[in-house]
């Protein structure tokens, strides 16, 4: 088991990263004395999957399960009341513990839910999709959408355990493994060049194909354990540095300005998040190039690992006009300017404000917009 901690003084926690634990984690909270009632939060297919493991390890606790539909529209201030109300309903006490089994729809719903259920209750995030292992569970940001804007309901609450069973990756759907790893690759060209390679090099192994025969499947999970906790440890060392996303943080935000404008233009139906971050990412490294900031060798390279990877690279013929304009709605705009995170070489970015709206339309083009 690999751990990582987080460290934020006093709200500082482990991230633990095995293979096939589940059913461990009841002896750890034991360990921690974190109360002898547990609600377990999840969704019908997750629960389905992996909710007998965990019951399992459960046995000397009160253990509540509250289903949640699957899907992010459940994500919302309806059903974290219905939520609520379970919680009473079952007199949930202050010093029970919250445990999100699922992806990052859950994590985020039931990560709100424990941050204010009596103005905060202990919560154990064990994200079961890439994206909440290597994203999601990691830094406390939590929330539910509105019905105008995702996200814009939440706060910042740290968990105190993020348990990560990398088993849980070999049910997952293909397109759910891709769009996680967007954020991998994210990972590897913001901070760390050695990553990258790694990525590079063992790209073969990370897909859904390699869980089908034992002899790759063990293969596949040691390579999947080192990427998920690498990657865990890059986006715990940037919480650290900025716990609520004032400055450092921003750079986690590689590719999401041009992939949130595509996400919203498609109304979050053509792409799924990781689809649109990796073109984002594109975008934004051909913009570094076509600015003298990056050579054209790093953009070739996080082309072709996004599309070793099953990632899109290109724009289907959205017309550039149209992202430009998503782009001056983006949440990421500071006064008036479109912010983007830019390559300067593989494992160092910066932030800009300075990019010529004639360079992001001629890079849009070149990626097939119209
Ligand atoms: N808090 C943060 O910092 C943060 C960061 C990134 C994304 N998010 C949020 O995460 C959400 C997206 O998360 P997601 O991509 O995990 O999607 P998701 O939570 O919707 O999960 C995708 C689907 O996979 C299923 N599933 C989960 N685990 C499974 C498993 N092991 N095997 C088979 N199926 C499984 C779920 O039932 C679900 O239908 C968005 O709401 C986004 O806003 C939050």
């Amino acid at each position: 088991m690999v751990k990582i901690k987080v460290d934020l003084e006093k709200r500082s926690y482990d991230i633990l990263v095995g293979t096939d634990i589940l059913s461990d984690l009841g002896k750890f909270i034991e360990s921690q004395k974190w109360g002898k009632e547990i609600v377990i939060v999840t969704d019908p297919l997750v629960n389905d999957l992996y909710g007998d493991a965990l019951r399992k390890g459960l046995k000397n606790f009160r253990v509540h399960t509250l289903e949640v539909a699957r899907g992010e529209r459940y994500k919302n201030l309806k059903v974290a009341q219905d939520l609520y109300n379970s919680l009473v309903k079952h007199s949930v006490h202050r010093d029970a513990a919250i445990i999100v089994l699922g992806g990052g729809v859950i994590g985020d719903l039931a990560g709100f839910i424990a941050a204010t259920y009596m103005r905060g209750i202990n919560c154990i995030q064990v994200p079961t999709t890439l994206l909440a292992q290597v994203d999601a569970s990691i830094g406390g940001k939590t929330g539910v959408n509105h019905p105008k804007c995702k996200n814009l309901i939440g706060s910042f609450y740290q968990p105190v355990l993020v348990y990560i069973d990398i088993k849980t990756l070999t049910t997952l759907p293909a397109r759910e493994i891709r769009t996680g790893l967007a954020e991998v690759v994210k990972y590897g060209v913001i901070c760390d060049a050695d990553f990258f390679k790694f990525l590079e090099e063992n790209a073969h192994h990370l897909n859904t194909k390699a869980f089908e025969s034992p002899d790759t499947l063990r293969a596949a999970l040691k390579v999947w354990q080192i990427i998920v906790a690498e990657s865990a440890k890059i986006k715990a060392k940037v919480v650290e540095k900025d716990e609520t996303e004032s400055n450092l943080r921003m750079i986690l935000n590689f590719g999401h300005t041009v992939g949130h404008a595509l996400e919203s233009l498609t109304k979050y139906k053509t792409y799924n998040h990781g689809e649109a971050v990796s073109i984002g990412m594109v975008a934004a490294a051909r913009i570094a190039n076509c600015m003298g900031m990056l050579k054209a060798d790093p953009v070739a390279r996080i082309e072709n690992l996004l599309e070793k990877l099953g990632l899109p690279t290109q724009i289907d013929g959205l017309a550039s006009a149209k992202i430009i304009k998503a782009l001056g709605i983006d949440k990421k705009v500071a006064a008036g300017k479109v912010r983007f995170v830019l390559p300067e070489k593989i494992g160092s970015v910066v932030i800009s404000d300075k990019v010529p709206p004639k360079i992001i339309r001629c890079v849009l083009k070149e990626m097939g917009s119209k």
